[in-house]
């Protein structure tokens, strides 16, 4: 950092030379970086300093995100007296001290807002170049309700896998899982990424019954979800084994009424067909001879 004595130097070789008409345009930011609760405004502060006059002022706000450094984008522009929202800060973004100061206010911020903005300023005739200013911007968010699963097998000597997954909060939220009855028992969590983290029971049995909370927690609050978990404990052996026996006594009952059935409705097919027949025989008798009989009737 400069001493006052420098300062007053550079001032004066600025007047100086601005005479001379080769004094660039001098920006400074009143704070590196700022933080904003996402939803919140923020003010992203740019000042400059210049010996000429405004006609041709032009001021560009860019952001490089970090979510995509690759890509920096604009954010609002300021040219010959206009001002040029870019789409994705349309109707968010507005300069607060024009023409003295390049102060910009954010409204409604977005995860996506987090990154390194740049005032860009030049006042033409004013030569060299543009003053630019760096600060950058962390966006923070409580962390979204967790989402409780469990895999794995409850039965006695079962192993099963709890996990927890937390998708939004910044700065990333701490993970704790917790078996909360009889005691409260802090269980040692694996995280995978930053998102997820679980916690392994193997052999598991009656002693891990109970409800398990995991809780995601960081400087603007917490949230929690819970799993209760029960063992499941097979029937006792003997009456399994008289269940078992009961069971397959009365399949064989079952088959066994089938198969006379089946035998049964065979049969009696049999002897319907060979009825059927008889009677078809009949009729065709009757039909054969009712004429004969009508005519003879009428003779
Ligand atoms: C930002 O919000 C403030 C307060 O609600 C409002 O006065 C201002 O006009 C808003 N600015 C923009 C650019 O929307
Ligand atoms: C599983 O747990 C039961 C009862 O808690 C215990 O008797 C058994 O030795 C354990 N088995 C293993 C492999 O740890
Ligand atoms: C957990 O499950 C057990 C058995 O299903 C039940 O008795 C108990 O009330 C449940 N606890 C909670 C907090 O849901």
């Amino acid at each position: 950092m400069m001493g006052c004595e420098g300062w007053s130097l550079l001032w004066l070789a600025c007047l100086v030379s601005s005479f001379l008409q080769n004094c660039a345009v001098r920006v400074t930011v009143r704070e590196s970086s700022v933080e904003v609760v996402r939803g919140d405004s923020v003010t992203l502060p740019c000042t400059f300093f210049t010996m000429m006059p405004l006609y041709r002022l032009s001021i560009i706000w860019t952001l490089t995100p970090v979510s995509d450094p690759a890509s920096p984008m604009q954010v609002i522009v300021y040219d010959h007296g206009q001002v040029i929202e870019s789409p994705s800060f349309m109707g968010r973004v507005g300069f607060t001290g024009m023409p003295w100061s390049a102060d910009v206010v954010l409204n409604d911020t977005r995860m996506s807002d987090a990154g390194v903005f740049r005032c860009v300023v030049s006042n033409p005739p004013e030569t060299g170049d543009p003053g630019i200013g760096e600060l950058s911007l962390t966006v923070l968010a409580p962390p979204s309700l967790p989402v409780c699963l469990w895999e794995g097998d409850t039965d006695a000597g079962g192993s099963v896998k709890l996990s927890c997954m937390a998708l939004e909060g910044f700065p990333s939220p701490q993970m704790i899982w917790e078996k909360l009855e009889p005691d409260q028992i802090n269980l040692p969590v694996n995280m995978d990424g930053e998102k997820t983290g679980s916690v392994q029971i193997a052999n598991f049995s009656a002693q891990n019954s109970g409800l398990y909370r995991c809780s995601v927690s960081n400087l603007l609050g917490t949230q929690h979800c819970y799993i209760n978990l029960s063992v499941y404990i097979h029937p006792d052996n003997s009456p399994g084994i008289l269940q078992g026996v009961l069971l397959s006594l009365s399949m064989a009952l079952l088959l066994l009424a089938l198969i006379v059935l089946v035998l049964w409705l065979h049969r009696s097919a049999q002897e319907s067909k060979w009825i059927n027949s008889r009677e078809e025989e009949e009729c065709y008798n009757e039909i054969k001879y009712t004429p004969t009989l009508i005519k003879r009737s009428f003779v």
